[in-house]
Parts: structure tokens; C-alpha cells; sequence
């Protein structure tokens, strides 16, 4: 069976954004992959973050990736700072990728222009090689993720190519992953400004609805959504972006493609169509959140992460063993 692995970082609640580009494609591959759902909180730290905020923001996401229907008996969920591997194993990706090809990444140029570059951690740099070292630990072969994340599996896969034709002998120490970002959902754009990006550390709570947002926000959110003047419900992304964004939201939370979307409400307003994707969004998400409640101080939770951790390590130790003979660390086991 083949490999997937994904992560989110546990940096605040996760969006509909994260939900759609990431977390309900995880829901069909755990039947057909070996399946690891990380919750990286190493990667939420290159910002700060408030001790127990994050430790509670991590059994929060753990509850979520159980409640939108990740079986445990099916696919590995765990904490990626209770695999040391990952970081020793980003260590080693770190020594073999160049300063120019980190300072190319998009996020980081994007996030450290906007914080000032001297004043940023080193670890918003350095953060694609940890990521890096999350994917190739266990070997994997597709990674399914939101479209912000393209350029990262290019770095990941540029890195195996450099790694196996370097310290390979003509083996492929490292599989070569796929990266696979849904069809139509792959970037949500914001509410308030739908040429940005949804994102959950977005100021304005309004541009984002959260996957724990009761149901009064969310219809009040979705009520307030930027679209245009137009009143006419088509898809069309460069030109009416707001309208075609909650097109995209919609055909993601039901069985309705955006063609029979904007057929069924051809002679609707906006109003009509709010008001119904409102309640879309609020059938799907409310069930969650009474299972996220159930599960978040269960001890059955506890045990779900244990287990994962240890298969997680099982495998993540073997390659890191590969990583460190290949490059010639430490004694040969
Ligand atoms: P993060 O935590 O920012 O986002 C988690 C996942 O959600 C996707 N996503 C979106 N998809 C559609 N529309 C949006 N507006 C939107 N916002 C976020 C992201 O693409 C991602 O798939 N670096 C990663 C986490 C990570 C990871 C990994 C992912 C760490 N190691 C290894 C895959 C494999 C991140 O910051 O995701």
C-alpha cells in the first residue's frame, strides 16, 4: 500500500479554508493509503505562540481530525514534537538545502516582509526543511494539501533527487512524493477580501469562518461575505471573485458541482444563496463540533495519540537510521 502524509499546524482553530483544501481529502485517502495526519505544532512555534493556548489549539486539532472522520484503527494520527525525528531529521535537510532556495519561498518572503526581516525567527526560514523531513520520514508517496503549499513539495522533491543521487550509491534511499491539491477548492480566499488568501491568523475574524464558529457566526459570516454589484450568481474567479469564492465553498460542503450550483440558482439573489450556503456549511460543521466537545478532554483521545506516536516513531526512526549511515553520521548501525 502507498503512503500519505499531511500535517496542519496547530496555530489557531482551523478554517473552512483548511478544512476544504486539506482535512476533507484526508477523509477518503485514509481507505487507500497508509495514512499519517500530523499535528505539527513544531511548525506553529516559528511564530510565538502562548504556551497553553498551543497545547490546547494541538488536542483541539487532534479532536477535529478524529471528528471529521479520521479512523484511528485506519490511519496514524499523532504530535510531530513527540517524534524527535522530525527535527533531527530537518536538521539534516536543513545542511543539505541552500540559504537562496529557502529565501525563494514565497511565505517566508511574504511573512517576513511583513514583520520586518531582522526581528523574525531563524525558524521561519528554515521551516520548508522541516517540513521536508515530516514527508520523507515515512517515506511518502502523495501528499494531499491546499495550493499554498505547491512550492514547498517542490523543495521536498527537489531534496530527494539531490539526497538519493548524492548518498544513494544508485539507490533510492528516499521515495520521491506526489503532491495532490483538490480540484477545485485549493485556495479559499477570504471573506472580507477575496483576492487574499483564507487564513486562521487573519486579524479580521470575519474573513475566516473557524471549524469550531457556532452556527449563529457562521450565518452571520457568510451573510457579510464580500461579493459584488452584480446581484448574478456565476463563476467566474478573475472577475467576480467573492461570488465564485462561496461557489467553490458551497460545491465543497455538498454533493453540487458549480455548474448545477449556478443553474439551481440562476433566478436567486445573493441573499437566497447566502442564506443557503449558511446552512449548508452549519449541517456539516455542527455535527463535528459535538463529536470535536465529546472527544477534546477524553482519555480515549489521549490513547489515539499515544498509539500514533509510537507507530510514528517505528517508522520515522528506520529512515532517520538510513539518513545518518547514508551521510555518514555517527557509528554505522
Ligand atoms: P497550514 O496549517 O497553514 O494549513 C493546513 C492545510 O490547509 C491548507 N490550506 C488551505 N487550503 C485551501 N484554502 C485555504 N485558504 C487554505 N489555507 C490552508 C494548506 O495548504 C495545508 O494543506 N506547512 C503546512 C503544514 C505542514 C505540512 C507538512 C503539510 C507541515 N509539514 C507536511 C503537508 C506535509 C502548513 O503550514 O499548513
Amino acid at each position: 500500500m502507498e503512503t500519505i502524509f499531511s500535517g496542519i499546524q496547530p496555530s489557531g482553530t482551523p478554517t473552512i479554508g483548511n478544512y476544504i483544501g486539506a482535512m476533507k481529502q484526508f477523509i477518503d485517502l485514509q481507505e487507500s493509503y497508509t495514512s499519517y495526519f500530523c499535528i505539527v505544532d513544531e511548525h506553529a512555534i516559528t511564530v510565538q505562540q502562548e504556551p497553553l493556548k498551543l497545547r490546547q489549539q494541538t488536542k483541539s486539532l487532534a479532536a477535529l481530525y478524529l471528528a471529521i472522520g479520521l479512523d484511528p484503527s485506519k490511519a496514524i494520527i499523532f504530535i510531530q514534537s513527540e517524534v524527535s525525528a522530525h527535527a533531527e531529521a530537518g536538521w539534516i535537510v536543513q545542511c543539505n538545502t541552500n540559504l537562496g532556495e529557502l529565501e525563494r519561498m514565497t511565505q517566508f518572503k511574504d511573512k517576513s516582509a511583513k514583520n520586518n526581516r531582522a526581528g523574525v525567527s531563524a525558524g521561519l526560514l528554515t521551516y520548508p526543511p522541516l517540513m521536508v523531513a515530516d514527508i520523507i520520514l515515512y517515506q511518502s508517496n502523495l501528499v494531499p494539501v491546499g495550493a499554498d503549499q505547491k512550492q514547498h513539495l517542490e523543495l521536498t522533491r527537489d531534496f530527494v533527487t539531490r539526497f538519493n543521487s548524492k548518498y544513494g550509491n544508485g539507490n533510492q534511499l528516499l521515495t520521491m512524493p506526489e503532491v495532490k491539491i483538490p480540484e477545485s477548492g485549493g485556495r479559499i480566499m477570504s471573506l472580507q477580501d477575496p483576492l487574499k488568501k483564507m487564513s486562521k491568523s487573519d486579524t479580521n475574524k470575519k474573513g475566516f469562518i473557524s471549524m469550531l464558529d457556532e452556527p449563529s457566526v457562521i450565518r452571520k459570516k457568510i451573510k457579510s461575505a464580500v461579493t459584488d454589484s452584480s446581484g448574478i450568481i456565476e463563476y467566474d474567479p478573475e472577475n467576480k471573485p467573492g461570488i465564485s469564492n462561496l461557489l467553490a465553498i458551497y460545491a465543497s460542503f455538498t454533493n453540487f458541482s458549480i455548474p448545477e450550483l449556478v443553474d439551481r440558482y440562476k433566478d436567486s439573489g445573493y441573499g437566497q444563496f447566502k442564506e443557503e450556503l449558511g446552512e449548508a456549511i452549519v449541517s456539516v460543521l455542527e455535527p463535528i463540533q459535538l463529536k470535536h466537545d465529546e472527544l477534546i478532554n477524553s482519555n480515549e483521545l489521549d490513547l489515539i495519540l499515544d498509539e500514533g506516536a509510537i507507530k510514528a516513531r517505528n517508522v520515522a526512526d528506520k529512515t532517520l537510521i538510513k539518513m545518518r549511515n547514508a551521510i555518514g553520521l555517527g557509528r554505522k548501525r
